[in-house]
């Protein structure tokens, strides 16, 4: 099996073994970068479901969104459809480890990029970042640390902002750095468990 395969098969389990998880609702992280920027045109790495690019297009940016799992992308663009923002947002097949999307933006999100299978995540950063219009912002948020409530987490290895600006290895003149903190949200696990995340949080401008 080629590692493009892998990568498909993986993330097809992903989203068939579950219910569609949509709840509509972004990261307040995500939200709160974003919303006071004036809207263009937003690139979306592994949309999943579809919540963000939703979210994008409901405060007047043209979207694609982009993710490798198939059934992401079907019910993401159900979404866009019952929520009247289809026309706003282009969704597209891609491996990402394969292909980058074509074309400028303002905004390049990658939110929760992660995965547990071998994924050049630098090289696509590196990519996402070339891709951005000068001005342009590429917003990164990872976990930073496994959920409370999972027995793994202490098992389980993050990238840090810090981490993941070095591997991008960007010239200073060409880069502003305008956020590589931690921040902690209260959160719901799915047995209804209280406790709070860690998400890194690595917003970048192209000069
Ligand atoms: C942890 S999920 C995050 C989904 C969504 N961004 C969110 O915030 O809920 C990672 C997403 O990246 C997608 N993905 C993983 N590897 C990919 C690849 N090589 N190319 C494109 N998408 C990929 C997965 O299908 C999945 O939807």
């Amino acid at each position: 099996m080629t590692m493009e395969q892998d990568t498909r098969e993986f993330w097809e389990g992903h989203y068939r073994r579950r219910e569609r998880i949509w709840s509509g609702k972004v990261n307040p992280v995500f939200a709160g970068i974003v919303e006071p920027l004036a809207p263009g045109r937003a690139l979306d790495l592994g949309c999943g479901e579809g919540a963000d690019a939703v979210w994008l297009a409901r405060h007047g940016w043209q979207v694609d969104a982009v993710d490798v799992s198939a059934t992401a992308l079907e019910r993401a663009a159900g979404h866009a459809g019952e929520t009247g923002t289809a026309d706003r947002i282009a969704f597209h097949q891609v491996d990402l480890v394969e292909e980058f999307p074509e074309g400028r933006f303002d905004l390049v999100s990658a939110q929760f990029l992660q995965s547990p299978l071998e994924f050049p995540r630098a090289g696509v950063l590196r990519r996402a970042f070339a891709a951005l219009n000068p001005g342009g912002l590429l917003l990164v948020v990872d976990h930073a640390a496994g959920p409370p409530w999972s027995e793994h987490a202490h098992e389980m290895e993050f990238p840090t902002p810090q981490s993941t600006l070095a591997e991008l290895g960007l010239a200073e003149d060409e880069v502003l750095v305008e956020r590589a903190e931690t921040v902690e949200r209260a959160a719901t696990g799915p047995a209804g468990e209280h406790g709070h995340l860690l998400d890194g949080v690595l917003v970048l401008r192209r000069r």
